[in-house]
Order: structure tokens, then C-alpha cells, then sequence
């Protein structure tokens, strides 16, 4: 994976146009998660739910207060279908990834599930839904993405019914700092309070070479605080914010397990529409 750092995205038309650029990458990144449609349906089938022990204990026994779920930058839908196994009665799936929206479907569609799935960019969430989501669900991977985390907020928040609430379980922008080769933590050199990066390819421990050619795509590093402040501006009420060293895939394969436990890596959080 190679990349290059870039400036932010200033005005809308750049945020379009380098979502409109990571759909084209995400189809590439997709197929690996074709690949492995056959054994996802079988988890499912199974009972056997994909969503994170963290995010599981933070959201308690969803059968009790969770009718729809709308998971956001929901890929091919194993953390959105596996919502239904923790107890949401409904669930509502959104990605930019035309491949990621096909294979969702078809779990769905092989189980018969009480799943839908949208084909658009987040930041296009159809007003339809609007004011229907006990559980607006996102992360594992997700804001980097999103060149603009205001209007995303604005999105979280506008889904969420009065008393709903949003989840989100993704990997802590510290990590940006660390370079993910080196076997004991050093700076990468990056810039905590303003990365972004144009950048080809997958890694390795993630989605390694689907493709010959990898689509240029664009990350984004939002802090903490800009994602909290996001939220709070929108009116939503924090209910929970932890910043964990739980890892939800293999960033640092070359770091001991010592420096992990020590180090941040992921962060959760929880807010509520008043
Ligand atoms: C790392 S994956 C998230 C994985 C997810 N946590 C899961 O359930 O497997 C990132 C996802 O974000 C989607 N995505 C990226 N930019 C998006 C955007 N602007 N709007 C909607 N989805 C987007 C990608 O297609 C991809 O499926």
C-alpha cells in the first residue's frame, strides 16, 4: 500500500468527488468480500454474530429497546445482519459500494431477513428513513472515509428517532502516528490534527490484492473532537466516550503485544437524541 498526504477537502464538490473515488476503490475491495459470501451465509445461518465484543457489551440486549437499526458504511452487511442476532427487530443497511450493496442483499435474500439495503454515498441517506433508527450503527473502519464529519453528524443525527441512538466502535486517530511496520512505536510522521491522504491498494492483514491495478482512494483522519464536537452540534447527547486498546483487525502486525495493550487503537462511543 502506497500513499501520499494531501490537504483536506475544503469545499463540497472535493468531498464529493473523493467519496465518488473511494466507491470506485471499495468496488475493487469488495470482491474479497464476495469471495467469502458462501461462509458469511453460513455464520449467519449458524446464530453466529460478527459485530465486536465491545460493541456488543456497550449496546446491551437490543431485543429490549431496538426496533430499527441503520448500520452506516454497512459493507457487505455481516455486522448489519448480525444485528438481527443480537436482537434488533429490523435493520437498514447504507454503502456507497454497489458490489458491497449486491452481496448484503443476497445474505439477506438466502436467509430471509428483515434487511434493506441503500446504494449511496452516507451523506445521501434517504430522507425516508429519517427519524426511524433506535440504533444508528457505525465504525469498524468507517469515518476515514467521510470527507466531511459535520455533514455526517448531520446524517446521524436526522435518522435518529427522539431517544435513539447512535454507536460508533472505529479505530482511534492516534494510530495515524505510529508507523504500522515498526516493531516498537515510532512517529510516522503524520499530522495528527489535519491528515488526509490520497492512497492505492489494500493491506495485507486486510483485503490484500483483489485486483492488478488498485483505484486511487482518499482517507481522512478525524480526531476525537471532531467527531464529539460533530455530534454535539447536531444536539445529540454523549452517553459514552472510551478510548481502547482493542484492535478490530491487524494494524500492527509487526507490534508486541505489550505496546498494543499500551497504546490506543480503537475509541467507542455512544450519544442519544434528546
Ligand atoms: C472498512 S469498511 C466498513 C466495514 C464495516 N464496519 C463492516 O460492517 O464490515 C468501509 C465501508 O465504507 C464504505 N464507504 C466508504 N465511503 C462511503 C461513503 N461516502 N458513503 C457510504 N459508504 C462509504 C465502503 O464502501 C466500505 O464498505
Amino acid at each position: 500500500m502506497t500513499f501520499t498526504v494531501e490537504e483536506p477537502a475544503r469545499d463540497a464538490d472535493e468531498v464529493r468527488r473523493r467519496h465518488e473515488a473511494n466507491r470506485i476503490a471499495w468496488d475493487e475491495g469488495a470482491l474479497h468480500y464476495t469471495r467469502e459470501l458462501a461462509a458469511d451465509i453460513e455464520r449467519l445461518r449458524a446464530g453466529e454474530s460478527s459485530t465486536h465484543p465491545v460493541e456488543r457489551a456497550a449496546l446491551g440486549d437490543l431485543a429490549s429497546w431496538c426496533g430499527r437499526a441503520v448500520h452506516l458504511q454497512c459493507a457487505s452487511g455481516q455486522d448489519t445482519l448480525s444485528l438481527l442476532l443480537e436482537g434488533a427487530r429490523e435493520v437498514v443497511g447504507v454503502d456507497i459500494s454497489g458490489r458491497h450493496v449486491d452481496n448484503a442483499r443476497a445474505k439477506a435474500r438466502a436467509l430471509a431477513l428483515p434487511a434493506t439495503f441503500h446504494r449511496c454515498d452516507v451523506l445521501d441517506t434517504p430522507s425516508e428513513l429519517d427519524g426511524t433508527a433506535d440504533l444508528v450503527y457505525t465504525g469498524q473502519g468507517a469515518l476515514c472515509w467521510i470527507h466531511d464529519i459535520r455533514a455526517w453528524a448531520g446524517v446521524v443525527a436526522r435518522l435518529l428517532r427522539p431517544g435513539g441512538r447512535v454507536l460508533v466502535f472505529d479505530t482511534h486517530p492516534a494510530t495515524c502516528l505510529l508507523d504500522p511496520e515498526a516493531t516498537t512505536p515510532v512517529w510516522s510522521g503524520l499530522d495528527y490534527f489535519a491528515h488526509a491522504e490520497r492512497n492505492t491498494g489494500w493491506p495485507a492483514e486486510y483485503i490484500g490484492d483483489v485486483v492488478e491495478e488498485h483505484a486511487v482512494k482518499h482517507e481522512r483522519l478525524w480526531t476525537i473532537a471532531d467527531v464529539v464536537q460533530a455530534l454535539i452540534d447536531q444536539g445529540l447527547a454523549l452517553t459514552r466516550l472510551e478510548e481502547r486498546p482493542d484492535d478490530f483487525w491487524n494494524a500492527f502486525p509487526a507490534l508486541g503485544d505489550e505496546a498494543k495493550r499500551a497504546l490506543p487503537m480503537t475509541f467507542l462511543l455512544t450519544a442519544e437524541r434528546r
